[in-house]
């Protein structure tokens, strides 16, 4: 009988680490859950020269304090209406070109280069240089 119980507590112990330990690393919005850190690895690149981008979505979303819309837009009227909430798209589901912009229609090349570089430029701070977002393979 006492063996049974610790048997279960041992168990149930086991069981609550590993369902803090996902709590932890995924982040909960409005728009669903995020893993705090991933590779991008966009389907919409169909071979890769450089190696897949790790990003650490929580720390720049709640640590560094950017908002929703600086990454992620619906336009309407040429204004970004994105609120926290909407359904989010891969890139790629409207860069659609991997890398010739389409009109006005940037490549998912140039999204992804224009969103995460210019930042990193304008800011001063965050990585520049193509081996510091791309590790070498
Ligand atoms: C601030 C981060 C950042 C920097 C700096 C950067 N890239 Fe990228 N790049 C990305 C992201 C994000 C993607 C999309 C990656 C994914 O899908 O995993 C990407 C995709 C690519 C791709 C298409 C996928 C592939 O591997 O074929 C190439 C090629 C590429 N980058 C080359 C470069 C080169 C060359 C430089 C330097 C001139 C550079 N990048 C600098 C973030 C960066
Ligand atoms: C600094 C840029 C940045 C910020 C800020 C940011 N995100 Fe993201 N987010 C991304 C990138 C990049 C991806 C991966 C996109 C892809 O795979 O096409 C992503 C993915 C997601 C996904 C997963 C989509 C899927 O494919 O399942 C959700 C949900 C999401 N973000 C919601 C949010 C919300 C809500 C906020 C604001 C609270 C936010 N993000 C802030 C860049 C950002
Ligand atoms: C629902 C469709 C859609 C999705 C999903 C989408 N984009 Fe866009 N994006 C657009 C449209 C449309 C424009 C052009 C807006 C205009 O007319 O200037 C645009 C413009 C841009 C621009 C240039 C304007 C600016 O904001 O600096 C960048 C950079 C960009 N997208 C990056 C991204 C990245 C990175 C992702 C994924 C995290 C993404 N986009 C997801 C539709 C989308
Ligand atoms: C609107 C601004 C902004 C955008 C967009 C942005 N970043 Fe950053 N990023 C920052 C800032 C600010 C820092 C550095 C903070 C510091 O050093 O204190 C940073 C740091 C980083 C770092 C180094 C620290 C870490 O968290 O690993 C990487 C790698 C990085 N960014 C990748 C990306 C990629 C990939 C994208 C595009 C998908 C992106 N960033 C988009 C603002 C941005």
């Amino acid at each position: 009988m006492k063996k049974c119980s610790i048997a279960v507590f041992v168990v149930l112990a086991f069981a609550m680490t590993a369902l803090m330990g996902t709590m932890a690393i995924a982040q909960d919005t409005k728009s669903g859950k995020v893993p705090d850190t991933f590779d991008i690895k966009d389907p919409g690149f169909k071979k890769y020269k450089k190696a897949p981008v790790k990003f650490t979505h929580k720390e720049h979303s709640v640590d560094f304090k950017l908002a929703c819309t600086q990454c992620h837009h619906v336009y309407k009227d040429g204004k970004n209406v994105f609120k926290d909430g909407d359904k989010v798209e891969k890139c790629s589901k409207c860069h659609t070109s991997p890398k010739k912009n389409q009109g006005k229609m940037l490549s998912l090349y140039n999204a992804y280069h224009k969103n995460c570089r210019t930042c990193h430029k304008k800011a001063k701070k965050g990585p520049t240089k193509c081996n510091q977002c791309h590790p070498k393979k």
